[in-house]
């Protein structure tokens, strides 16, 4: 019998723990937020998609000392995978992100079907899906949008879903995925929803490396070599604070940077912090801006990993 995740989770008592809810379904989760709202306690809502690490473990930590009560949504989401990306291959280690949320001390865990949340349907060919999208126009297109067109749609699609499910007040994301903080900004405030978005920090590792769930893809060697992409962020920061404002030359030196480990660097960008358009010419600091960063790395699967990671001017 092959045992799909949500059939897998039924193996589980609804508590894991030290009181960990387990919530499969969305009646679950809208009584357990009754429940809360009842006892006039208020929630905090973590998005992932698993594979949790420390990266993920802050957004909890931060979401609890928010909130009454905290909870986390696991759903590898596949509107935001194109027909040729690595939904099939992405890491699912559900044993370990519960016992890492028991830890944590979350409240309550969200592992919904993709049936449930998609009830209309997914396949991942965007020309065959059916049913109600969310698009955030003016702020998908650009950087991870241009290599990804159908990403940002697909991320904004599941988290309006799952806040419309949760109604949490507050809500988490990390800045390590700068420009999804963005459109979730957009998407909340012109849909009128009716939570708070949070950002917090990028986790990195010792070397400066950003800790990603698809850093399980790397040899050890090319893991150690990526700590040159936030070397060279650094940079970039450093010259800007040294008084160069013009973005071309920032970019060049961190690509420059960059390419003493890897060649097929994908983009660099220095943009604006709301529009997320490029800067041309010159950065004001009263402005600031937001330089990201996307590199194709080689892999232990012999094919390539693209590594985003970003830093604030
Ligand atoms: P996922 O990649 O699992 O990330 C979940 C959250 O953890 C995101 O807000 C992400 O920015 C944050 N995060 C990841 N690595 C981080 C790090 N090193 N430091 C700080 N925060 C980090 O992002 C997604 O899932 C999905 O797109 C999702 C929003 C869940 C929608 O499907």
């Amino acid at each position: 019998m092959i045992l799909r995740p949500h059939s897998f989770l039924r193996l589980y008592s609804s508590t894991a723990g030290n009181g960990l809810k387990i919530l499969r379904t969305i009646s679950e989760v809208r009584a357990w937020r009754r429940t809360a709202l009842e006892s006039s306690q208020d929630v905090s809502l973590v998005p992932t998609m698993g594979a949790l690490h420390s990266g993920h473990e802050a957004l909890v930590q931060a979401a609890k000392s928010l909130t009454d009560k905290t909870i986390v949504s696991i759903f590898v989401n596949p509107s935001q995978f194109a027909p040729t990306e690595d939904l099939d291959q992405y890491p699912r280690t559900l044993d370990s992100d519960l016992e890492l949320l028991t830890r944590l001390g979350a409240d309550a865990v969200f592992v919904p079907s993709v049936e449930d949340l998609y009830p209309s349907g997914i396949p991942l060919d965007q020309s065959r899906q059916v049913g109600a999208f969310v698009t955030v126009q003016g702020l998908s297109e650009q950087l991870e949008g241009q290599v990804r067109p159908q990403f940002f749609r697909g991320v904004a699609t599941v988290v309006t879903k799952l806040l419309n499910i949760v109604e949490p007040e507050r809500v988490l994301f990390g800045q390590k995925d700068a420009q999804q903080c963005v459109v979730v900004k957009r998407l909340v405030k012109d849909l009128h929803i009716n939570s708070v978005v949070h950002v917090v920090p990028t986790v990195r590792e010792a070397s400066g490396l950003a800790l990603s769930s698809r850093n399980a893809y790397l040899t050890e060697q090319v893991r150690q070599d990526a700590a040159v992409i936030y070397a060279g962020l650094n940079q970039g920061l450093e010259l800007y604070r040294s008084g160069e404002t013009n973005p071309e030359l920032i970019i060049n030196r961190i690509k420059d940077t960059i390419k003493t480990k890897f060649n097929d660097i994908e983009y660099v960008t220095v943009s604006d912090l709301e529009t997320l358009q490029d800067i041309k010419g010159k950065i004001w600091p009263i402005k600031g801006a937001l330089i990201s960063l996307a590199v194709r790395v080689p892999n232990q699967f012999g094919d390539q990993t693209r590594l985003i990671d970003n830093i604030l001017l």
